[in-house]
């Protein structure tokens, strides 16, 4: 069996082989962190959005959708505290000039300690076989519990560091652990900084600070500053939401691990506008219904879990990770945040313009509270097709690689595959093709034997091939594998829209 690195590795080449994902100007050498999506991602990344706005917007009476603008009016920034507080600590190398996040240091640290309890669980399940009861052991273990413990303590120092701006205790906590430069070996460390993450650049032709413009840290703001104007034009009454997706910028520190973390990305965000005091009820809401919106999908239910913030943003008073189980461990894939109602109050202040609603049944004015759901386009992407990927090794002998994409979001839905290249095949499967694809998106291939036809489309995870024969010029009808369990089925050609929209509706994930 692969190793999760080797796992992560072999995902990495399959999305570029198979046309998902493209370092981004590649000819130049790339430009790190930044990748761009090919024919088949695209549609994979398309089908998520979908999935996403189904849920959010078209399911939900009192959720509408916005597109804002990237840019925004400057002072935006300043309100919203990104100026002054979009900040990671970061800490160099004084042998290899490599700058580093401190906390992600000092996470991998515990993710290596971690490791350590994990082999031993591991040892031990193998010594103790059906009897081994993990949870005992993990109370139990002299090592796991020194482990446990020390992790407890690393958490806590590093929160207290983090909550407190105390940035020297951070870097007193680096040494403390004998941390060494992942590059040089060396513990030649500088002082911990804070290093804004917002992207500037100047609007028109005039340099200087009244005229800088920043590319938007996340897509929430615009909705902030839209919230009133939805509102009176929708006649929304609270609660209501207002969805959004689109691009956001930070010039990470690091950016790493893939499509995982970039300086170019995508967010799906939904601003909750609520009433004071009811946040605790709609967190808990907003809670189960993402999680059910990530489980409905079948990648296993074991590959998440919620991790409530030790470090809580400067504009929240509650605060959780929907995190997955990603081929490098359990890392943050959506964030739930109450964020009070911090945004609409800078805005108000800053703008001089009241954002308040007015509430019918109590005759109050006031500023709602907000229920925020924020999730990464890219890392959803990156959860579905590593989960997805399959080394499979067949009853024959043999072996593919099968990507085994939920089927509404798989990038083709079907193949049509003439047997041969003559005697009329081709005609009869451009036939199909033409009744299919305006329902769904189809792919017509007549290249190679069909076993290697069926190979290509089991690697960008098809889930359904229809293959013309000579029978099926006598008798309509064609045959339908199946991509995961490779069974095929001879079925009328009449029938085929209805089979393959039955198969592949996003309806299917809701029921
Ligand atoms: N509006 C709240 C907000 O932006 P966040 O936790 O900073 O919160 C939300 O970001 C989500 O955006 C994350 O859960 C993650 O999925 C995605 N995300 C954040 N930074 C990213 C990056 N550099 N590359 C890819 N996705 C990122």
């Amino acid at each position: 069996m692969a190793t999760k690195d080797e796992l992560f590795k072999k995902v990495i080449s399959h999305a570029k082989e198979f046309g998902f994902v493209f370092p981004n100007s590649e000819i130049y050498d790339g430009l790190s962190a930044t990748y761009d999506y090919a024919q088949n991602g695209v549609e994979l990344k398309n089908n998520i959005k979908k999935y996403w706005w189904m849920s959010m917007v078209q399911l939900h009476e009192n959720i509408v959708g916005l597109d804002a603008a990237i840019f925004m009016h400057p002072t935006t920034w300043k309100a919203s505290g990104h100026v002054d507080a979009f900040n990671d600590p970061m800490i160099d190398n004084k042998d290899s000039k490599k700058r580093y996040r401190a906390d992600v240091l000092i996470e991998d640290h515990i993710a290596k300690i971690e490791a350590k309890i994990n082999k031993d669980i591991t040892k031990a399940k193998k010594r103790f076989g059906d009897a081994f009861n993990e949870e005992e052991f993990r109370n139990t273990n002299p090592n796991v519990l020194r482990r446990t413990k020390e992790i407890e303590s690393i958490n806590q120092r590093m929160g207290d560091a983090l909550n407190n701006d105390k940035l020297d205790d951070l870097q007193q906590l680096i040494i403390d652990l004998g941390i060494v430069c992942p590059v040089s070996g060396s513990k030649n460390w500088t002082e911990v900084k804070q290093f804004n993450l917002m992207f500037g650049t100047e609007l028109g032709a005039v340099a200087g600070d009244a005229s800088t413009v920043y590319l938007r840290p996340e897509t929430a703001q615009g909705i902030f500053v839209n919230y009133l104007n939805v509102q009176k034009t929708g006649r929304m009454k609270l609660p209501f939401g207002i969805a959004q997706i689109g691009k956001a910028f930070r010039n990470e520190i690091i950016a790493r691990q893939f499509i995982f973390r970039m300086r170019e990305f995508e967010q799906m965000e939904m601003q909750f506008f609520i009433q004071p005091g009811t946040q605790m009820k709609w967190f808990e809401y907003w809670k189960e219904t993402r999680i059910k919106w990530h489980k409905a999908l079948g990648l296993g239910e074991e590959n998440y879990r919620f991790h409530d913030h030790v470090k809580l943003a400067h504009y929240a008073d509650a605060a959780t990770d929907i995190e997955f189980n990603f081929p490098f461990g359990f890392k943050e894939l959506e964030g739930i945040h109450s964020r009070t109602d911090f945004d609409l109050k800078q805005h108000e202040e800053y703008s001089g313009k009241k954002l308040r609603y007015f509430d019918p049944e109590t005759k109050e004015s006031y500023v709602p509270y907000v229920l925020e759901t924020s999730i990464g386009v890219d890392r959803m992407f990156l959860a579905v097709l590593s989960a997805s990927y399959k080394d499979d090794q067949l009853e024959d002998g043999s072996s593919r690689v099968v990507l085994a994409i939920p089927a509404p979001l798989a990038p083709i839905k079907a193949a049509i595959l003439p047997l041969v290249r003559k005697d009329g095949l081709p005609e009869k499967a451009r036939e199909i093709l033409k009744a299919l694809q305006f329902d769904h998106n189809c792919m017509y291939e007549e290249k190679d034997t069909i076993g290697k036809r069926y190979r290509r489309q089991d690697a960008i995870g098809t889930p359904y091939c229809i293959t013309v024969d000579h029978q099926s010029l006598e008798d309509n009808t064609v045959t339908i594998r199946e991509r995961d369990s490779m069974k095929q089925e001879r079925v009328s050609i009449e029938e085929l829209p209805k089979i393959i929209t039955n198969k592949v509706n996003m309806k299917n994930l809701f029921i």
